[in-house]
């Protein structure tokens, strides 16, 4: 089913009856709200798959929740959402599906790609990644010394890293002792130096982890850790033992010496961004075994399914990205914030950086037209409660909106005294102080009342007066594992996909990465000392390289 490109979004009437009904939140501030409505909190409640959303201190109505649903369906949404999970080719540029929901179907109802059922190489990926991870946890598959494997080093970047470094560390409970797994990312020699620094050649196995197998600063880790390998008393037969790859190019891992047994397949249909599911989950199954793996994907699942059936008004993703698009273009929100009450998914906003920013960092519609509007929010973030002492000032006294969703297991895998009420009241209490506030008046008689001198009172209101009527979601689960975290990334990926959809942009493409990379094989060869490519350099480019050129010295090849 080919679905029609809707109209502009701005010449919409959904779009201009939901901006005309704007206005009327002026004059209704959230405290107003809770106050005339005691059953807000409940009527603004919704579970889905082990989550709870409260979105009840949203700056909206019961109306404002009509125009945003009504949007919804007015740009085809639920089409949409069928659409996607049907493998309809949704990303316009490349001419794919995004099939990310197969990778956890479970069922082998036939999903189709050009005519052939994907589900069979599906299960049967997620078969070899089981035999895989029971031979390297058991002690099976050893080293070249005939020693168990003690340490994964996943290789990888962007997606091929972000999720299963996110999902590693939000499970670091369900961890076993060996093997102990490390993520090197950056082409920086330093994140790979620490890493390997403490390692030992003969116990050590490496994931080549790269969708194209043609990322620069992967292929760079990737050769550096062999030499170190080799150096370690390593040969070119047992590389093969120490080195496997998740890829969608299988010829160029095996051109790098990794056996075809070794190899994990990805594929087109998957977007790196959303292939955490895929075998790119390898190093996390490895931590946590492969049942943890798959308890993620039926969570992931579970949402999937809520997704799919429910309606706009009791439907999770779609509420919050309906919410994130009204904050947007109808306050001129230009951020959201995610912050995890949480010590292990402290690296979730950095993952949905990548998944929100790289899909919906978009200009243009489907055909090409440019967008009338804002697009993909900055998505931001960090563990709570230490952004409390960070930048929470911004958010209750800045002069920005930003609506924050706060994330909070309610109960901890780790009881220490009274921590987690105490964890738990920070949480309530800052979603409160950003919608409640403290007017200048109730400020001001606070001081008298703690007997500050009426001018002194006077002078400090206007600086300790907080506005208040500033949103959040508070998103709560009962613990945080596998099935909890599946749900949430999945929300997330569908959240996304929401916004997409009625922005009418492409989430699945990410062009926007492609001149800097080339633009950096055009800078390397100068850097190097080498003949470049006689470049017409600006100045500021030009003056740099030499610089960097004096700081290696005079010989040409450090750096
Ligand atoms: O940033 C561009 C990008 O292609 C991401 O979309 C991707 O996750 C990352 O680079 C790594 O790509 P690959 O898995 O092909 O190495």
């Amino acid at each position: 089913m080919t679905i029609p490109y809707p109209p502009p979004l701005t010449d919409t009437p959904e779009w201009s009856a939901l901006m005309n009904h704007r206005p009327q939140l002026d004059g209704l501030p959230l405290r107003e709200l809770f106050e005339r409505d005691p059953q807000r909190y409940p009527r603004m409640t919704l579970q889905a798959a082990g989550l709870t959303l409260d979105y009840s201190r949203n700056r909206v109505t019961d109306q404002t929740l009509g125009l945003l649903t009504a949007l919804a369906r007015a740009r085809g949404l639920p089409e949409r959402v069928e659409a996607l999970f049907r493998g309809e080719r949704l990303n316009t540029t490349e001419d794919r599906p995004a099939l990310h929901t197969a990778l956890r179907q479970h069922t082998d109802e036939p999903v189709r790609v050009d005519g052939d059922d994907i589900m069979p190489a599906v299960s049967d990926t997620l078969a070899r990644m089981e035999t895989f991870t029971n031979a390297v946890r058991s002690g099976e598959r050893k080293g070249m010394g005939g020693e168990p494997i003690t340490d994964v080093v996943s290789i990888g970047i962007g997606g091929s890293y972000l999720g299963p470094l996110t999902a590693t560390e939000a499970l670091t409970p369900f961890q076993s002792e060996r093997p102990r797994c490390h993520y090197v990312a950056n082409v920086d020699g330093s994140d790979i130096w620490e890493t390997l620094r403490s390692l030992n050649p003969a116990t050590t196995l490496f994931l080549v982890q790269s969708k194209s197998f043609t990322t620069q600063e992967t292929l760079a880790n990737a050769r550096v850790a062999r030499q170190w390998f080799l150096n370690g008393g390593g040969t070119e037969a047992t590389v093969q033992h120490h080195f496997a790859a998740v890829t969608a190019n299988a010829d160029r891992a095996r051109e790098f010496g990794i056996a075809g047994d070794s190899i994990f397949p990805m594929w087109d249909w998957v977007g790196g961004r959303y292939s955490l599911w895929s075998a790119i989950g390898l190093p996390l199954a490895l931590a946590v075994g492969m049942p943890r793996f798959r308890e993620l994907l039926v969570g992931a699942h579970a949402m999937d399914q809520h997704f799919r059936k429910a309606p706009p008004e009791q439907n999770m993703p779609m509420l919050m990205g309906l919410l994130g698009l009204w904050y947007m273009h109808g306050f001129g929100a230009e951020s959201q914030a995610v912050i995890p009450y949480d010590h292990y998914l402290r690296h979730l906003p950095e993952h949905l950086q990548q998944l929100d920013m790289e899909s919906n960092g978009k200009r243009v519609c489907h055909d090409g037209s440019p967008v009338s509007h804002h697009t993909g929010p900055v998505i931001w973030g960090g563990p709570g409660v230490n952004g409390q002492h960070a930048y929470h000032q911004l958010l209750h006294q800045g002069t920005r909106l930003v609506p924050v969703d706060f994330i909070l297991p309610l109960t901890s895998h780790n009881p220490v005294y009274g921590h987690h009420a105490m964890l738990t009241a920070n949480c309530l209490a800052q979603a409160r102080a950003l919608m409640l506030g403290r007017t200048e008046q109730e400020v001001y008689a606070a001081m008298i009342a703690e007997g500050m001198a009426d001018d002194e009172a006077r002078r400090l209101a206007p600086h300790r007066a907080i506005p208040g009527n500033r949103p959040s979601n508070l998103l709560t689960m009962e613990q945080l594992e596998p099935a909890t975290l599946g749900a949430l990334i999945a929300l997330y990926e569908h959240r996304t996909f929401v916004q997409a959809a009625i922005w009418h942009i492409n989430p699945f493409d990410q062009w926007g990465v492609e001149l800097g990379k080339e633009i950096g094989g055009q800078i390397l060869p100068a850097l190097k000392g080498e003949p470049d490519a006689g470049m017409a350099l600006d100045s500021a480019t030009a003056g740099q390289i030499a610089r960097f050129r004096a700081a290696q010295g005079s010989d040409s090849g450090a750096g």
